[in-house]
């Protein structure tokens, strides 16, 4: 099974816009059904749309608090998300971090996540890379903080999405090659074999995400080694998200 996460980040503006597009992808759901696993991850008000609007669509959030007590305006906790059908949530997107998320918060929200059956979509990746290798380092720093006191036994409830900062949306540098996504997703299975052990560094599922479009997504899931994708821009524009779908399906 192939993950095709779409992020919907702060769109559309306007709900019959989410409705055609929560239609349309229910309809490449159930075409691919056999070949892909589809989340979407709406605005938080456009959670009912399109859990009601896409069936067989799996229903992800963008975000979720730490906190645990109610006095916290306009943030939105994993009970309240549970309650909406949630399944999974992105934690530790390169925009949540730069708005204020520390590796220790993506922990707790990680945590806050598991204690409600809810998948972590973990977000790592580096803001630049060095010819000396320490964006490796901040990779592995989130990581190892983002999982820090999470059992062997939860991990095949944790998903990591590789996200080169550098890669992301539409002032990215460039895309990432699939070669480097592969390194990446190499990497990352030894960060969690020294954490954890050979068996389960295998378990948690990786995604590569940044710029990926209908041209190159085919090609970090074969040469890159990514078990699915996280799409931003694309997955609003829905003849290009169709196509997409279509070309990881085959
Ligand atoms: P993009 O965004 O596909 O528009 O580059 C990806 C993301 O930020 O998750």
């Amino acid at each position: 099974m192939i993950f095709l996460v779409g992020n919907w980040k702060m769109a559309p503006e306007r709900i019959s816009e989410a409705q055609k597009v929560a239609v349309g992808t229910a309809k490449i759901t159930k075409y691919f059904k056999k070949q892909l696993a589809v989340i979407i991850c709406p605005p938080f008000p456009y959670l009912s749309l399109v859990s009601k609007a896409a069936k067989g669509v799996r229903l992800g959030a963008q975000a979720v608090s730490h906190n645990t007590d109610v006095a916290h305006t306009g943030q939105v906790s994993a009970p309240i998300l549970k309650q909406f059908g949630v399944q999974y949530c992105i934690v530790g997107h390169s925009e949540s971090r730069l708005a204020g998320d520390t590796n220790e918060r993506v922990h707790e929200q990680v945590l806050r996540l598991l204690d409600k059956k809810i998948i972590p979509i973990v977000c790592v990746g580096e803001q630049k890379r060095d010819s000396q290798g320490w964006y490796l380092g901040t990779v592995k720093e989130q990581i190892e903080t983002a999982l820090a006191t999470v059992p062997k036994a939860a991990l095949k409830n944790i998903i990591i999405a590789y996200e080169p900062v550098w890669a992301i949306g539409n002032k990215a540098e460039r895309t990432a090659t699939p070669i480097e996504c592969q390194e990446m997703v190499i990497y990352i299975r030894k960060i969690l074999r020294d954490r954890y052990d050979e068996k389960f560094s295998n378990v948690p599922v990786i995604l590569y995400g940044g710029s990926v479009d209908e041209k190159n997504a085919k090609s970090f899931i074969t040469e890159g080694k990514a078990q699915g994708l996280l799409v931003g821009r694309v997955s609003l524009e829905l003849k290009r998200f169709t196509a997409l779908a279509a070309n990881i399906a085959k």
